[in-house]
């Protein structure tokens, strides 16, 4: 039986075929994201994989809302497996406001499920690092943001050569849309097209925004323009004052086709325009009052930053580490008679945070060292007899006779072989 189209097996390295999705790749991108987030003082927070469907339809936008994994249950209840954070993180904030001093700063790497036309950089799940801060309207916490997502990407030693913030302005759209004597109620469609723009044939998207009162000349006009508005250039001059400058560019193509933001929003792509967006987001001043009904009324905004066209963007870039692995130790048993002993030696190792492996039954030597090296182990340790041990170290094949009770401080101590006395 296959799994289903649209969602991912991770197999360990080494990975089965080359289009393998690997579970030690996917663990260095969390790693990654989790380091960084720290760094910035960020909290992690979870929430449930399904959620009531009301809580997507009434606040995501048709076009989530058309991808959701929804079904009524067993106690009749219409559900839905997330299809984004957003709203959950609205729904828990908004619940426990007074508990926290503001800004709020927390993030979340959930596993989301969207049930869309398969393509390349877009499956039916995938991961994403949710970053987000509550309580604070000053443009200094998208700027804050702005400077994690940037960071989080260069941890993975991406570049400036390699990708680009986008950053724009819903309130610079809803100018230009109102001023355009655009209505109020076609404002979300006005946003889809214009969300669209790069991926649609210009002719459908010139029809659309006749029907809204709007011609493509003029959309492009406005877009090329580019002038910064007043609170993008002072989030520009933030992140410059950060020497991350290079990192972002003023871009009006970008509106998020996510209904919910209010002020500057953003995504990165790569520079070669190879991959879909790396990450998106925004402000969403009015989302935790609408989710609460009214009960809490808080300015929130943050970032998602998918894991598919990130790994995708980081095999690309060779940017991908070593990632088999690698053990401390591997106990050799090299004579049966010494089999429990070796076993309280494998204990002792273990409870001392060592990463050992032994042979679990009766193996010939060389097959013993044949996987110790393939398990890339550090150290290979054989008993002589229950109080006598050997330690070599298998890159540098320096070896040094130790008791028993010294193998652990040696192979923790990860001293070099050459200052050992042999
Ligand atoms: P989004 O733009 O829908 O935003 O998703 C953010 C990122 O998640 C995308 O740039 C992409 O990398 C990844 N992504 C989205 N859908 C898929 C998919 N089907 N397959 C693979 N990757 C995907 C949001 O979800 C907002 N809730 C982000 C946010 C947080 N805004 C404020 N706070």
């Amino acid at each position: 039986m296959k799994g289903l189209p649209g969602f991912r097996d991770f197999y360990p390295e080494p990975i089965p075929t080359a289009d393998s999705w690997s579970l030690d790749l996917r663990r260095y991108i969390f790693d990654t994201w989790r380091g960084t987030a720290e760094r910035y003082g960020f909290r992690e927070y979870d929430g449930p994989p399904i959620e009531e469907l009301d809580l997507y339809t009434k606040k995501s936008g048709d076009e989530i809302v058309g991808q959701l994994y929804n079904f009524t249950d067993k106690g009749d209840r219409k559900v839905s497996l997330r299809p984004e954070m957003t709203p959950t993180l609205a729904r828990m904030a908004a619940a426990h406001t007074r508990n926290y001093k503001k800004p709020i700063k927390w993030f979340s790497i959930p596993q989301l499920f969207r049930y869309e036309r398969q393509q390349k950089g877009r499956l039916r799940e995938h991961f994403q690092f949710n970053a987000d801060i509550i309580g604070e309207e000053h443009l200094a916490a998208d700027a804050e943001l702005i400077a994690l997502l940037i960071d989080t990407l260069r941890d993975l030693n991406l570049t400036s050569d390699d990708f680009v913030v986008r950053l724009s302005s819903r309130c610079a759209w809803q100018d230009f849309f109102g001023n355009g004597g655009g209505q109020e109620k076609d404002a979300n469609d006005f946003y889809q097209i214009i969300d669209k723009l790069e991926r649609e044939d210009p002719a459908v998207s010139g029809d659309k925004l006749a029907k809204l009162g709007f011609s493509l000349e003029q959309v492009n006009e406005f877009i090329e323009s580019g002038q910064p508005t007043d609170e993008l250039a002072n989030i520009l001059a933030n992140i410059e004052a950060r020497g991350l400058g290079d990192f972002i560019k003023i871009d009006y193509r970008i509106i998020r086709g996510l209904a919910y933001y209010t002020g500057p929003v953003y995504e990165a792509f790569d520079k070669r325009g190879k991959f879909r967006a790396i990450a998106g987001g925004g402000r969403y001043d009015h989302l935790l009052k609408l989710v609460s009904s009214g009960k809490s009324d808080l300015p929130a905004l943050g970032f998602g930053m998918g894991d598919v066209v990130l790994a995708e963007l980081l095999k690309d870039r060779d940017l991908v580490p070593p990632l088999g692995q690698s053990l401390d130790a591997f106990v050799q048993i090299a004579d049966e008679s010494l089999r429990n002993a070796s076993l309280g030696l494998v204990q002792q190792l273990r409870q001392t945070g060592l990463a050992t492996e032994y042979p679990l039954l009766k193996t010939k030597p060389d097959k013993q060292l044949k996987r110790a090296l393939e398990l890339n182990a550090k150290w290979l340790v054989t008993l002589d007899n229950s109080t006598q041990a050997r330690v070599k170290n298998l890159k540098t094949r320096v070896e040094q006779t130790c008791l028993f009770d010294e193998v652990a401080r040696i192979a923790k101590a990860n001293i070099s072989p050459a200052t050992l006395s042999l």
